[in-house]
């Protein structure tokens, strides 16, 4: 595959996803897996080269209203603050869907999943292309996000046509996925945008068990993941992470671990590798760093990691969310 960053890659990427072909771009979240999202043979392709399941619908990203209009009914009061206060931005919203989507992008839904990404690179790439990209999370499934480049390429290959390089992302997490097309809105997926900033605009949001529809489809996969075991430590257990550390002497272990945690457990022997998530008191560096270090951690050669647990406040929600799905609890036996 090809990778690129200049004016012509985007040009050349524009040209590939209308001829029905799979293109890789940054969005300010994580890098997306592009296809024509009103081609359905395209968005078929993004299924079959993620190894996704069919029941998982896709999200449509837009660059302007007139997309908006074409893909979706009228936005609902609430979506419509949404929009106005958070898009372009990390905020996805579930919509009523019109007929022009394919019923693969929507996995036979009546809604469709619609986010306008704030990247330049991605409103460009849109704009090119003059129509709405579907565009999961360019993973394979089950696999840790991409939030650079080489994620991608490590995960693909040659099997899409290319992957747009606009560095690292920002947020380094999904967006918030918000069901406006329910009252009250619910929460399908924390994300870029704090739940805090969220009902700030619109008042309390429900949780999925709350409400009468089913949850993100895609929620109830393993997510993720790197390929060796990740276990979790609960809060203020350094003595747990140093008995751990005792117990695979010799191993290669990866921590993945808070500014605090890392200092007071220092020093570190050579099979330890290390990867700061930042300090606590800031999850939106966890946020940025998670998906990388796991990643490296795993192509390092780690056999196995621990990883700290975060506060569900503010982006820690978001955090939290993704750390709980990719790892397991630390139990007795793992010493
Ligand atoms: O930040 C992001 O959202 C990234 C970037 C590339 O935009 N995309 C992303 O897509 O995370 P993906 O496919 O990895 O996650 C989309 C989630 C899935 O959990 C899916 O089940 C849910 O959105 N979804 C899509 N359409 C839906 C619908 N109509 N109703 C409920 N959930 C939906
Ligand atoms: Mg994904």
């Amino acid at each position: 595959m090809w990778q690129g960053s200049q004016d012509e890659d985007i040009q050349a990427a524009a040209a590939a996803l209308q001829a029905g072909e799979l293109v890789a771009f940054p969005t300010e979240t994580v890098y997306g897996l592009g296809a024509d999202g009103l081609n359905a043979r395209a968005c078929a392709q993004i299924f079959a080269a993620k190894g996704r399941p069919q029941d998982n619908p896709l999200i449509l990203h837009i660059a302007n209203e007139e997309m908006l209009a074409e893909i979706a009914e009228p936005l609902p009061e609430a979506g419509a603050r949404l929009a106005k206060a958070f898009w372009p931005g990390p905020m996805t919203l579930i919509l009523k869907r019109r007929p022009l989507v394919p019923d693969v992008v929507t996995a036979g839904l009546d809604t469709v999943a619609v986010r306008w990404p704030d990247h330049p690179v991605a409103q460009k790439l849109i704009e090119a292309v003059g129509r709405p990209l579907a565009a999961p999370s360019a993973n394979k499934s089950g696999r840790p996000s991409p939030t650079l480049a080489w994620h991608v390429q490590a995960d693909f290959g040659e099997a899409i046509a290319g992957v747009i390089d606009g560095g690292p992302t920002d947020v380094g997490l999904e967006s918030t996925i918000v069901d406006v097309s329910v009252t009250p809105p619910t929460l399908l997926r924390p994300g870029g945008i704090t739940r805090e900033a969220l009902e700030g605009v619109v008042g309390p949001v429900a949780d999925p068990e709350q409400s009468e529809r089913p949850k993100a489809p895609g929620m109830k996969y393993r997510h993720y993941a790197p390929n060796v075991p990740v276990i979790r430590l609960p809060n203020a257990t350094l003595e747990t992470a140093r008995a751990f550390l005792a117990a695979h002497e010799g191993e290669t272990v990866g921590l993945l671990l808070d500014d605090e945690s890392l200092n007071a457990l220092a020093p570190f022997s050579p099979s330890v590798l290390v990867w700061n998530l930042g300090p606590k008191t800031h999850p939106e560096l966890a946020a940025a760093r998670l998906f990388d270090g796991l990643r490296r951690l795993e192509a390092a050669g780690c056999a196995v990691m621990l990883i700290a647990t975060y506060d569900e406040r503010g982006m820690g929600l978001a955090v939290a969310n993704r750390i709980n799905k990719l790892s397991r609890p630390y139990e007795e036996g793992d010493l």
